[in-house]
Order: C-alpha cells, then sequence, then structure tokens
C-alpha cells in the first residue's frame, strides 16, 4: 500500500553553506510518494496523484514537507533533568546529571524514560537521535528496544566512565570494552539500529579505558565514536591537567585511538587552530549544541568557520544540557548564536542543518534527512501558522523561506502537524 503525502515540499539537492538557498528544492503544490517504508518519488501533487490513483492520499494543504529532523547529539537518560537550574558544566554534571544516571540502573526505569524521550522526539518532529545511554549495558537495550518498536533510525551507546564519577557510575577499562562490544554486537545493524562507541569525555576515563574503547573502534571501524569536545574553559583545564602529555583535547583522543572519520564529537567550541585543522584533515564530524551552550554557559561555537573549512557539522538538542526537546528551538539558538558571532544563517541553512547536515554528520546521508526516491521514509509536516503570533507574521511572507523563517523562531511542538517514521504515520497533532 503506498501512501501520498501532499504539501509544500521542501528537500535539497545541495549544500546551502555551499549552493545557498538554491541548493534547496521547493514543490509549492507537492507530493511525497512513500512505499514500503521507502520514498519512491517526490514531484509536483497532481501530477502524483494521477500516476498513483490506488496510493492513500494525505493532504496536508499548504504545511511544509520536510526530512524528518535528526538530533545529532543527545542523551536520552537526561530526559526528566532537562531545564536544571543554575549550575555550569562540571557542577551540572554532578548536581543534577549523574544522580539522575544512576537510576538508570533499574531497567524498569530505564525502559520508562527510553520510551518518554522518543515520543517526546516524535511529537517534536524528530525522527531520528543519536543518543548517550548510560553506564548500564541495560540502559542500551531499553533505548533500542523502544526504538525498535517506533521503527525509529537510531544510534546510541554505552557511555563508558572509570574515574571522576560516583561509584554506582564506574566501570572499568576491561569493563567499558566487554560491555561496548557485547552491545555493539547485539544491536549493531539490527534494524534501524547502529551502535556508537561512547567514552563520555576525556575527565571521566581513564587513559586505560579510552584505549580500550579506541581498540574496539579499531575493531569495528564502521561504527560512531561519540564523545564530549572543548564544551567549557574548566574541563578545558581539567583534561589539561589529567594528560599533561597531550598537545591539546583533542590530541586526548587521538593518541587514545578515538579520532577518526567516524568520530562525532559534542560542542567543539573552544577549539585551538590545531585542532580545527585536524578535525578537517580526518574528516571528523562536530554536533552544534546551541541551546546546551547557551544553557550552561558554555560559549558561542563558531558554525561559520567550521562548515567553511570543511567540517561536517550537525544540529543537535543536548537534552538535557540542551534546554528544548525542539528542533526547531535549537534551530532557533542556532541562529541567534550566529548573530553573535556577526554572521547570518538563512532558513535553508537552518533546516537543512537540522536534517541532511545531522545525517551527514552521523554517516547516514544516503538513508536519511533529504526526501528523494530510495530514501527511508522519515518525514516532518509542519504548520507554518501553528499560533496566532506565527500566523499573522507568516500571511506577510513573500516566499517560502519567509514563511518558514517565523516557525523556526517562534515555533514548537505545535507546529508539528505529524510526523512519518518508516513509511508510518508516527505522531499526528491532535485536533483541538
Ligand atoms: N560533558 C560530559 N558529559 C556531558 C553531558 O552529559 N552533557 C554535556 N552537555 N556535556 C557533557
Ligand atoms: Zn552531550
Amino acid at each position: 500500500m503506498a501512501d501520498l503525502l501532499i504539501g509544500q515540499v521542501l528537500s535539497f539537492a545541495a549544500d546551502p553553506f555551499i549552493e545557498g538557498p538554491d541548493a534547496a528544492q521547493i514543490w509549492a503544490r507537492g507530493g511525497v510518494l512513500v512505499e514500503a517504508g521507502r520514498i519512491s518519488t517526490v514531484g509536483d501533487a497532481a501530477t502524483l496523484a494521477a500516476a498513483n490513483p490506488a496510493a492513500t492520499r494525505h493532504d496536508y494543504g499548504t504545511a511544509l514537507i520536510s526530512a524528518g529532523f535528526i538530533d545529532a547529539h543527545m542523551h536520552y537518560p537526561q530526559t526528566a533533568i532537562i531545564a536544571s537550574w543554575g549550575k555550569r558544566l562540571i557542577d551540572w554534571l554532578n548536581t543534577y546529571t549523574f544522580p539522575e544516571e544512576a537510576r538508570f540502573a533499574d531497567p524498569a526505569y530505564a525502559a520508562e524514560i527510553a520510551g518518554r524521550a522518543l515520543d517526546t522526539a516524535l511529537a517534536h518532529g524528530t525522527t531520528s537521535l543519536c543518543s548517550f545511554a548510560t553506564i548500564h549495558p541495560a540502559s542500551v537495550d531499553a533505548f533500542f528496544t523502544a526504538a525498535e518498536a517506533r521503527q525509529m533510525r537510531v544510534l546510541a551507546g554505552k557511555t563508558c566512565m572509570d574515574r571522576n564519577a560516583p561509584d554506582t557510575l564506574r566501570d572499568t577499562a576491561q569493563s567499558a570494552y566487554d560491555d561496548s562490544r557485547a552491545l555493539l554486537q547485539r544491536w549493531h545493524g539490527q534494524g534501524r539500529a547502529a551502535y556508537v562507541i561512547t567514552p563520555r569525555f576525556a575527565p571521566t576515563s581513564t587513559p586505560e579505558q579510552l584505549a580500550a574503547l579506541g581498540a574496539l573502534w579499531a575493531e569495528h571501524p564502521d561504527c560512531l565514536m561519540q564523545t564530549h569536545l572543548s564544551e567549557q574553559p574548566d574541563e578545558i583545564a581539567w583534561v589539561k591537567a589529567l594528560f599533561p602529555q597531550s598537545r591539546d583535547y583533542l590530541d586526548v583522543y587521538e593518541s587514545h585511538g578515538l579520532l577518526g572519520p567516524n568520530a562525532l564529537y559534542g560542542h567543539a567550541i573552544h577549539l585551538t587552530g590545531r585542532e580545527r585543522g585536524r578535525l578537517r584533515e580526518v574528516g571528523a564530524a562536530v554536533a552544534h549544541c546551541p541551546t546546551s551552550n547557551t544553557f550552561i554557559g558554555s560559549g558561542l561555537f563558531d558554525l561559520s568557520g567550521l562548515t567553511t573549512a570543511g567540517l561536517r557539522v550537525g544540529l543537535a538538542t543536548d537534552t538535557g544540557g540542551g534546554s528544548s526537546f525542539s528542533m526547531l528551538r535549537t534551530m532557533a539558538a542556532a541562529y541567534e548564536v550566529a548573530q553573535l558571532r556577526h554572521a547570518t544563517l538563512h532558513p535553508a541553512q537552518l533546516i537543512w542543518l537540522a536534517t541532511a547536515g545531522s545525517a551527514r554528520a552521523l554517516g547516514l546521508a544516503d538513508q536519511i534527512g533529504t526526501l528523494a526516491p530510495g530514501m527511508e521514509a522519515d518525514l516532518v509536516v509542519l504548520d507554518l501558522a501553528s499560533t496566532p503570533a506565527i500566523a499573522q507574521r507568516s500571511a506577510r511572507a513573500d516566499d517560502l523561506w519567509q514563511a518558514l523563517f517565523p516557525t523556526i523562531m517562534m515555533g514548537d511542538d505545535r507546529a508539528i502537524r505529524a510526523t512519518w517514521v518508516n513509511g508510518r504515520l508516527a505522531h499526528s497533532q491532535r485536533e483541538s
């Protein structure tokens, strides 16, 4: 059975950071034909409807149909502590994050929060996420099991820590290797799941643990490796004290086998020139987490500098360091942070970052992130007039970008008319 989604359709044939807004493909009255979990055609709605009379039609009127949002870096176990007040990175971790993550020793709690995190993501139009779990292997099983039930393409890994964390949240170099390996073998490539080797960050791993995870990655180089890099000045100073031999923060990872083209570093704000050059040379990716970077007071990510240098950058909520589950709100924060750095992001660049850009950073650009024949059918349908304030502004728009920008800046889950995952309706706005 085929489904034909009709509305304004937006996708990208190229990178708008290189080509500008012309990289976008827009069908004012377009259609996306979905069959067996994949997109079979994208084009003019009337033509598609005539050619596919048996397809079930879903006419979304003037709503915007885009590839679903992809959150390139988040912590699903921090769902329940999002928006915790008043701390910076290290004391935020100690005060809020570690006590909450300790609760994931209970698999039932992990299952409850995994389901909640994924349902919240779907309600915000997010169809794929790359998540940290906790040190507990069952927290990884809970996440992948919940994602499997929702048919979502997700990536995740056991967060490894063998020092500078509470006793209840510490593994060892050997157990981190063994547990990660067992989870990787259980989940990597299982349906839509991908395992990600996940040392939390340099301060919470001994050199032995970093090296053990580097060795595991060398055995499974097709896996992603995710961690944190250069988020706050105190953290960078701490890394320098813990690893005096290393040239800089990135060098800590590199010297333990944790740098490569399949590496994805969260934050990457306070990079040295050498680190930027090395990331680029190797072809590693970074995740821009703008609501987190302002909320925890980390700093202003240099998006223009890094994209101009050719780095792959994904967009991410960093839940619960980030202050919103919404990739719309995250795009707005990216826009504001760029403004503070005297750079202006076009709406095409913002929505590209949240879809194709994140897909590329996760090495999944040939599967998700754009609407094109053969791609997996993960889509979001955006109401561009979801509140009176947004509606009155978008009514003045002369083109799609002007119509979309108020939703990027002021929109939230009320703008998510529907979310489709793997060719099925996964979330739909309640009619009031
Ligand atoms: N650095 C190490 N762990 C974390 C985390 O959980 N959140 C953020 N934002 N930064 C981190
Ligand atoms: Zn993070």
